[in-house]
């Protein structure tokens, strides 16, 4: 296959091999740039540049990108710091009451069902973590623990720790049959895996920046499902709460009908800024096209790495996988592996046990294949 970027999108991937994009993808040149750009100005004109009207616009452009993305409207988009922040704002908005349950998996990352957690001690909801049988979650066990009383379903997109893909659209409607709604962490899927919100009614999506997205840490945007735009009351609110955000009066809030009565405060906007120019990216590239390269990568890996007996721990069906691979050697510390890859310039993590390789679509076949050379050098040889 074709490589599908250029090294002007990102100048440093012949520097090094990087295949981490699942801890923190290389970011993409243009939003760097107008990262760049946005906190020089910041920094040396103050707000004469960046006055209360470009400040109550910040947002438009990461909106309308973030919805071409999602195949859904810009103001069904709402944007933070974080993907930790939108969950937590969301968890209390819906803040289950004591009869209610919370579906999630055991081995999801922990902001994704930290928030319930927190909401669960000051309301008394329980929460239900799906487990897992050798790191995969059965859909049908997710299915199996939704009843009458789940107010909410809350999982992963992609696991961080295995690149378990769900079947969105099955959950989805597991949920909804039983009056639940399903909330969807996409932080490792959202860049790399299609989403496509039309075909698929989940009520909100929430995605961080700096992973599959290519874009900086301090931003996020979450897609909140129409019929929540006018109910839910947002769990952090601030002066931007107000539909006006300029009106300022301390007497009242009123929120706007949109996803944005999420958005509440200032933050890292040149982040936000520079985030939209990489999901523009991201998205004239096509996400079925990064999809199928990443998995193109994926293949070659797990190919190189079965021919050097490694354990693969991921999941490797069609419908399941992503281009996340897990790997052990047996008798081997994956740990010593990874230090002795980190001195040959080759960078990956490990989770639990195992190596966690994470190639994105600025990488190419020849990083594999230089990857698979080191740990027969270093690792394997010895
Ligand atoms: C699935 C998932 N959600 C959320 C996060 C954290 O996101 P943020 O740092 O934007 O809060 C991570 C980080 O690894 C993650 O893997």
């Amino acid at each position: 296959m074709k490589p599908i970027t250029s090294k002007r999108d990102f100048p440093s991937t012949d520097n090094f091999v990087y295949l981490n994009a699942a801890n923190v993808a290389l970011m993409y040149n243009g939003a760097k740039q107008a990262i760049s750009e946005w906190t020089q100005d910041l920094a040396e004109n103050g707000s004469n540049n960046f006055d209360e009207i470009a400040e109550a616009e910040v947002f438009e452009p990461l909106h309308q990108h973030t919805a071409q993305l999602f195949n859904c409207k810009p103001e069904d988009i709402s944007v933070g710091s974080s993907a930790t922040e939108l969950l937590g704002s969301l968890a209390w908005a819906i803040a289950p009451e004591s009869e209610k349950n919370v579906v999630s998996t055991s081995i999801v990352f922990p902001s994704t069902v930290y928030p319930w957690q927190r909401v669960a001690r000051s309301t008394g909801c329980s929460i239900r973590l799906v487990r897992d049988i050798n790191s995969f979650i059965h859909e049908d066990d997710i299915i199996g623990s939704i009843d009458k009383n789940t107010a909410v379903v809350c999982i992963s997109h992609v696991e961080y720790g295995s690149g378990q893909r769900f079947d969105l659209e099955k959950l989805c409607s597991a949920a909804h049959e039983k009056g639940a709604l399903f909330i969807v962490d996409a932080t490792q899927s959202a860049g790399a895996v299609p989403i496509d919100l039309k075909d698929c009614p989940i009520d909100a999506v929430i995605s961080g920046a700096y992973k599959w997205l290519c874009g900086p840490f301090g931003a996020a945007v979450m897609y909140l499902a129409p019929h929540l735009q006018h109910t839910l009351e947002p769990g952090l609110v601030g002066f931007r709460s107000h539909k006006d955000i300029w009106d300022l009066n301390a007497g009242r809030i009123e929120y706007p009908d949109s996803a944005s009565r999420f958005e509440f405060s200032t933050m890292a906007y040149g982040c936000a800024v520079g985030l939209a120019k990489s999901i523009d990216f991201l998205v004239q590239v096509g996400i079925e096209n990064i999809f199928k390269y990443n998995l193109f990568l994926a293949d070659t890996l797990v190919e190189g790495l079965r021919k050097r007996n490694a354990n693969i721990t991921s999941s490797l069906s069609n419908k399941h996988r992503s281009s996340i691979v897990t790997a052990a050697f047996e008798g081997k510390d994956s740990s010593k592996i990874l230090q002795r890859l980190k001195d040959a310039k080759v960078y990956l993590s490990k989770r639990g046990n195992a190596l966690r390789f994470s190639p994105h679509l600025y990488n190419n076949p020849d990083h594999i294949e230089e990857a698979l050379d080191h740990i027969d050098r270093l690792c394997l040889n010895q």
